[in-house]
């Protein structure tokens, strides 16, 4: 009897680990460790996060504030993905030296390449923040109130907080306001690139194999962190030494097999797993079919004009893969929250919610709550939508209105603070934008443009619509912006931006993009934002309350904070799934698929003669698995945007995979984690090992890391007995 119970609680534990979660590094003692450890972690919590010593936390930094990326040598060798250094990779190509299509790889220190605006931010200590930061708010009644005083605090802790000069406070929100944590960070400077693989290795794929399982991409670029002689964070300098960490994960050669555990450390950026229904609704209804048709036009036209010239490609390149990404996202995340009936779980759930709320005799606190969300959300809707509008087309798609926009931001800091700021900030604006024009091609903004500007007249909610624009000639408003419009040049733009504050707003009020863009954020912002941004505190409220009622009335269940672009650890196993009927993928792809997948010339997947010659010759060094390379595998690790280039770590702390992407069928893990299908997508070491060593001839950065072999005693001794077995049969 005993046994059974033990037995149970083991399987109870062992397929809860399965329910996903993003974990605070700093309190994983208690569930999350024996969990951890029945899964089969080999280590304590302590040396995955701790303050007094080193530990995994220490070599794993933030990668500029969207990717993860993790210390790799003692001299500050740092792995992150190819789609996290791409904008770096581009930003050193041209035609005649193209990184992005060749890579790209230092042979000596001396030959790492320098990069504006690119930083890595390591956690030094966590702390638990709640009670000085919610001191004084419980007694207001103002939501408005509330949050001014939340602020206030936030900015007096960040002042009163001990820290040495070269670090940074921080301080976040968890469990959507119920928990408030301090961060203290270092940020260094000087980053440099030290190796990239050819765009037909870490970009395998491309767009069609992009969130997708069985994949084969090398999705992976190495750079280096450089600090000052005291080894403290510096602005780039030539004398500047590189950073020796406080820990570097080693490197195994083992690899992982299925059902092994895995642990992955990083910066997830932000899920929503909280939702009530009838927002998930929305977002499966409305806004994510709204933002898929403004992305498929730009998309097509883009694509349209990268496929004909190889200078536009280049320019545009990094741009279309963000649009692509998430464009491609969205659709995975529809179909994925349509196939697993999200909405229905949800409304299960909240009705099992009500009933507890009765049980436990708190109706007056939280009985209201769904219905308000229902009140609430029903009437947010039409902002919601014009407001994803804006954001899609002025902002993020049509490269001139976006321009636009910041000449409108300029425009009112006159108005709100004066000649003298604003003269500053039209100076800086004027002088930035040549990275802004080195990739704008006018022809293909216009075409976006006449797409975009369509949709967003005549399908976005017509009431937020100026009466001017009202049955507009598309055709005819496209052929008078670009046909007229300063901004179309940098020579033009800088014009606009010449003279005296009267004369500059004059010439921008006089140009006929300004005056649309100036139309277009005018009844944005007097219109749509403030109502949205009224009733969206509200909900922020609910779903605070919501969240607090959850904790209380759901106090053993497992229930982690959404994700906050905080440093967080997700764990689970190397593990296949099932995608729809009758179909079983297995955790891991080979060299072999490469080869299987190669489409000569093609630019997806064409494979290089280099890497052909080398799986030809089975030229493999030490990185083969039973004399084949494995390239990536799938685990059951919960990760969202922000963990690509997160460290996947063994039982022991070593790292063996870096994590890329998520599966198609499991894309709307972010709302909706379901464990049945929810995967994310690795690179193996040994495959990022045997590119740099065999591929790149680059083995000097494979002698700087420390390799590992946990598993090869274990191996050996099996091998023996699998000889005996043989012997028998
Ligand atoms: N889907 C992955 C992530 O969300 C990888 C994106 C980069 N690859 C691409 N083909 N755009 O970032
Ligand atoms: N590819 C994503 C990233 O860039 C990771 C993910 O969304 O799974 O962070």
């Amino acid at each position: 009897m005993k046994f059974l119970k033990v037995l149970l609680l083991f399987f109870v534990v062992q397929t809860q680990a399965q329910q996903g979660g993003m974990w605070i590094p700093s309190l994983l003692e208690g569930m999350n460790e024996t969990e951890m450890k029945n899964l089969g972690m080999k280590m304590s919590a302590s040396d995955i996060y701790d303050v007094n010593k080193s530990s995994l936390k220490d070599a794993v930094p933030h990668f500029n504030g969207g990717c993860t990326s993790e210390v790799i040598s003692p001299k500050g060798l740092l792995l992150t993905n190819h789609h996290c250094g791409y904008s770096q990779i581009q930003a050193h190509s041209s035609v005649e030296n193209d990184y992005l299509t060749n890579g790209f790889w230092a042979m000596k220190m001396e030959d790492e390449l320098p990069n504006k605006d690119l930083d890595v931010t390591f956690i030094v200590k966590i702390e638990d923040v709640t009670k000085q930061i919610l001191n004084g708010v419980e007694a207001l009644t103002s939501e408005v109130e509330k949050q001014k005083k939340i602020q206030q605090n936030i900015a007096d802790l960040n002042k009163s907080f001990p820290k040495e000069s070269f670090q940074e406070i921080k301080i976040r929100t968890f469990f959507e306001g119920n928990q408030y944590m301090l961060f203290v960070t270092e940020t260094f400077l000087d980053v440099r690139l030290v190796g990239a693989p050819p765009s037909s290795i870490g970009k395998f794929g491309s767009d069609t194999d992009n969130w997708v399982w069985p994949r084969h991409t090398g999705d992976f670029s190495l750079f280096r962190i450089y600090a000052d002689k005291n080894n403290r964070p510096a602005a780039y300098s030539k004398d500047n030494v590189p950073y020796t960490p406080k820990h570097f994960l080693p490197v195994s050669l083992d690899g992982v097999a299925e059902d092994d555990f895995t642990l992955v450390f990083g910066y997830p950026g932000r899920t929503t797993e909280y939702l009530p229904a009838v927002a998930v609704e929305q977002i499966v209804n409305e806004t994510n079919p709204a933002k898929i048709e403004i992305r498929d036009r730009a998309l097509k036209v883009t694509d349209g004009f990268m496929r004909k010239d190889q200078a536009i490609k280049i320019q545009y390149a990094s741009k279309y893969a963000g649009i692509a990404n998430y464009y491609k996202k969205w659709i995975g995340e529809t179909q994925g929250l349509k196939k697993s009936n999200a909405v229905q779980v949800k409304k299960d759930q909240e009705k099992a919610f009500q009933q507890k709320v009765v049980k436990a005799g708190k109706q007056a606190e939280y009985g209201n709550l769904l219905a308000d969300f229902d009140k609430n959300y029903a009437e947010i809707l039409p902002y919601t939508l014009s407001r994803d509008y804006f954001m899609e087309v002025v902002l993020r798609n049509t490269e001139l209105l976006g321009l636009g926009f910041k000449l409108y931001q300029l425009e009112q800091v006159q108005s709100t603070r004066g000649d003298q700021a604003f003269t500053d900030r039209k100076n800086n604006l004027r002088d930035g934008l040549g990275d802004f024009y080195k990739n704008f091609n006018v022809q293909v903004d216009e075409k976006v443009f006449e797409q975009l500007i369509d949709l967003y007249l005549n399908k976005s909610p017509q009431q937020f619509i100026p009466s001017n624009l009202k049955n507009t000639n598309i055709a005819q408003l496209t052929a008078s912006v670009y046909g007229t419009s300063k901004m179309t040049t940098y020579e033009g733009v800088k014009e606009l931006l010449t003279g005296d504050t009267q004369t500059v707003l004059k010439n921008l009020n006089n140009d006929k993009g300004y005056q649309l863009v100036k139309t277009l954020a005018d009844a944005f912002l007097k219109d749509v934002n403030p109502k949205f941004e009224s009733i969206n505190t509200e909900l922020s409220a609910l779903q605070r309350t919501y969240m607090k009622a959850q904790l209380e009335l759901n106090k053993d269940s497992r229930i982690f904070p959404d994700a906050n672009s905080t440093l967080r650890v997700t764990y689970g196993v190397v593990k296949g799934y099932e995608p729809r009927d009758a179909v079983v993928y297995t955790p891991v792809t080979y060299l072999d698929g490469v080869m299987e997948k190669y489409i000569p010339g093609d630019y997806e997947f064409d494979v290089s003669e280099k890497l052909i010659d080398l799986y030809n010759k089975k030229d493999y060094g030490p990185y083969a698995e039973n004399g084949k390379i494995p390239v990536n595998f799938i685990g059951t690790n919960h990760t969202t945007g922000g963990n690509s280039g997160s460290p996947a770590i063994d039982a022991h702390g070593n790292l063996v995979g870096l994590n890329f992407d998520r599966v198609w069928e499991g894309t709307m893990s972010d709302i909706y984690y379901d464990p049945a299908i929810c995967r994310n997508i690795m690179v193996d070491m040994r495959y990022v090992l045997f590119i740099i060593d065999k591929y790149a001839g680059a083995k000097h950065l494979v002698d700087e890391m420390k390799l590992v072999h946990p598993k090869k005693n274990k191996q050996s001794s099996k091998k023996q007995k699998v000889k005996k077995n043989k012997n028998k049969n």
